[in-house]
């Protein structure tokens, strides 16, 4: 059942405690708790078993919360916050002082974004304050895209979960890093770069690695993430039916609608298949095999971008462990 106005005021008491609350967006599902509360944000961090090393996003209202956790609030963030907000970008911009140092790793900058989630929207609104919201999963393991997957994560003690139903986009926000005077694409998502640059009228730039490519400039973006516990692999659609053979276990594939086959489908569009994606993966981890097979998904073609997305989601949960 989705929640009301009952929930949300106790969503609140919970927050103003120090406590744990998950919420809705429209990516996934969020760990929230209060970004200027330093004891409440050590909390997050060790209830998800997240290294200290990785920042969080924090999650505002509205732009003009948004200012109060930048030192400054460059042209490029008034346009794209205009432009996508609220919507699944984050966008890295200089910390103000009073966000606690636990939030952005002991970093100078700090990533914020609006959620698009009227429950969560109205959460904050009238908690008046922003929050910290890791994806609300333990450390390493496949995004939430539904209440049931946070309740079966965490006790009701350590997170009180507000259910605003499955997510939309299913895969985390695009995290664009401003700080440099560029547009620096750190995580690609369903804000794709191209819509950035059109908006901003210049190019964007990829990836986390400085000039130098020695600085992790997206901690979090580590190689092995949103993977679940059984054995994952990537396999060519050709290939699914030679996997029985070949595989003298119980596999279990995931597969793409029209293209091939599979016990799990996907839809073939890329909007469609990142909504589906992590809960064909928790379908997938529970069925009981001891590997699940993904078909690999066309990267090619007008959703490229978004295509790449998925492949940046997909690269890390089949990777080596
Ligand atoms: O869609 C989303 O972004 C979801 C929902 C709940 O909003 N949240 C989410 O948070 O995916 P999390 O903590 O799982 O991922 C945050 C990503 C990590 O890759 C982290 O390293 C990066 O954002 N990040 C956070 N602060 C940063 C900063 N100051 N500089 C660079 N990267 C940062
Ligand atoms: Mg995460």
């Amino acid at each position: 059942m989705h929640a009301g106005p009952e929930e949300i005021a106790e969503a609140i008491a919970r927050l103003k405690g120090g406590g744990i609350v998950a919420f809705p967006t429209e990516t996934v599902y969020g760990l929230g708790a209060r970004a200027f509360d330093q004891a409440a944000v050590a909390r997050v961090f060790e209830v998800k078993g997240r290294p200290p090393i990785n920042p969080l996003i924090v999650h505002v209202s509205g732009e003009g919360m948004a200012r109060e956790v930048a030192s400054a609030w460059p042209s490029e963030a008034r346009r794209l916050a205009k432009a996508f907000w609220p919507g699944p970008l984050s966008m890295v911009v200089k910390k103000a002082d009073r966000v606690p140092a636990n939030v952005t790793a002991g970093g100078d900058t700090v990533a914020v974004r609006c959620p698009d989630h009227p429950l969560t929207l109205a959460l904050i609104e009238a908690l008046g304050e922003p929050l910290v919201g890791p994806s609300a999963n333990v450390s390493g393991r496949v995004s939430p895209t539904d209440a049931r997957h946070v309740r079966e994560a965490f006790t009701d003690e350590q997170v009180y979960v507000l259910d605003g139903g499955p997510c939309r986009g299913g895969i985390e926000s695009t995290v664009v890093d401003l700080s440099g005077g560029e547009a620096r694409i750190l995580r690609p998502g369903l804000v794709t770069g191209e819509m950035i640059a059109q908006e901003l009228g210049r190019k964007t730039v990829r990836g986390g690695g400085g000039p130098d490519g020695s600085t992790l400039r997206s901690p979090g973006l580590l190689p092995q993430h949103y993977a679940p516990a059984t054995r994952t692999v990537l396999v060519d659609a050709a290939a699914v039916t030679e996997l029985g053979k070949q595989h003298p276990g119980r596999s279990v594939v995931v597969g793409i609608q029209g293209h091939s086959g599979g016990e799990i489908l996907l839809p073939a569009d890329a909007r469609g298949y990142a909504a589906g994606l992590y809960r064909a993966l928790r379908d997938a981890d529970a069925s009981g095999a001891d590997l699940i097979a993904v078909v690999r998904p066309p990267v090619h073609g007008e959703d490229q971008e978004l295509w790449e997305a998925v492949m940046d989601r997909l690269l890390r949960a089949t990777a080596d462990r």
